[in-house]
């Protein structure tokens, strides 16, 4: 026990929770995500009351597997971390939940937020280091957290973003963490697009730590020179151990085939969907 005011306590959690902010989140990935990212939507899903007009048409099935994930969203208060242009939390808060989204790039939140008001719906859009996140007004307030879809590779520890998740939610909350299969992204190599040349290499280290430099993955849909950010890819392992050891009870872990190709490809597993619950 320590004999410290609490004020003085927090002040000094909260400054060790912005260095480890900004230990573990690299500030080369954030300028890149800070440049184009709302002409690149625009490119890859159409202007926003496009994008909105095919969500709404549809919302359950445009979250594809983590609509069963999350389960009923009606009357829910979600997080979606990293969530990027928008588009997983109209679907969700057409669906009658009440969303609030964390990303660091302005250029998603002014996707997500025409796409919100096309969609004709309330959308809270943070524009924060997920990691630098003010907890205090939202610990414990969410019935669902998740986040998907290229997510882990950013932090180079795991701890403190388990814990984010750990933290915002209420007591029974369910975090839903769906990203890029490992074995897909850190151990197998594929070429071609057809059964005929398909070609898988496994050429990759599994157990590799090491941060690599790749395109971001927007940047097929700009123009000029790619953004590049810094990855740490992470192997199941890491992963799972990384949520049981911050305060969350781990109910399943389903590895998921690619759900858009051909059965030629089937038996290799590309994405992964982890169910936690708060205690
Ligand atoms: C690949 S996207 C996530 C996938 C998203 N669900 C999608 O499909 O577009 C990664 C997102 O994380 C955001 N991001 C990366 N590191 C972050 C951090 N430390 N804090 C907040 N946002 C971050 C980026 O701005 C980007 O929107």
């Amino acid at each position: 026990m320590t004999n410290e005011p609490q004020h003085e306590q927090e002040n000094k959690q909260q400054a060790s929770n912005e260095k480890r902010g900004a230990d573990v989140a690299h500030p080369f990935n954030e300028e890149a995500w800070n440049r184009e990212t709302y002409e690149a939507w625009v490119q890859r899903f159409g202007t926003p009351a496009e994008a909105a007009e095919r969500i709404a048409r549809q919302p359950l099935k445009s979250l594809s597997v983590l609509g069963e994930a999350i389960g009923s969203p009606e009357g829910k208060r979600i997080m979606n971390l990293m969530g990027s242009n928008g588009s997983k939390a109209v679907a969700l808060s057409l669906l009658g939940a009440s969303v609030t989204v964390v990303d660091f790039s302005p250029g998603n939140q002014q996707y997500a937020s025409e796409l919100a008001e096309a969609a004709g719906v309330k959308l809270n859009y943070l524009i924060s280091d997920v990691l630098r996140l003010d907890t205090q007004e939202f610990a414990g307030t969410f019935d669902v957290v998740f986040a998907e879809m290229g997510i882990l590779h950013y932090f180079t520890d795991l701890a403190p973003f388990m814990k984010l998740a750990q933290t915002l939610l209420a007591p029974g909350g369910r975090f839903v963490l769906r990203d890029f299969h490992p074995v897909s992204t850190k151990l197998i190599s594929s070429r071609g697009t057809t059964a005929k040349i398909r070609k898988h290499k496994v050429d990759g280290d599994y157990f590799d730590t090491s941060l690599e430099e790749q395109e971001a993955s927007f940047s097929k849909y700009t123009e000029g020179e790619s953004p590049k950010v810094l990855l740490r890819k992470w192997n199941l392992g890491e992963i799972v151990t990384a949520v049981a050891q911050n305060g969350l009870r781990i109910v399943s872990l389903k590895e998921e085939a690619n759900l858009s190709s051909e059965s030629f490809d089937r038996g290799i597993p590309k994405t992964f969907t982890l169910i936690s619950i708060k205690n």
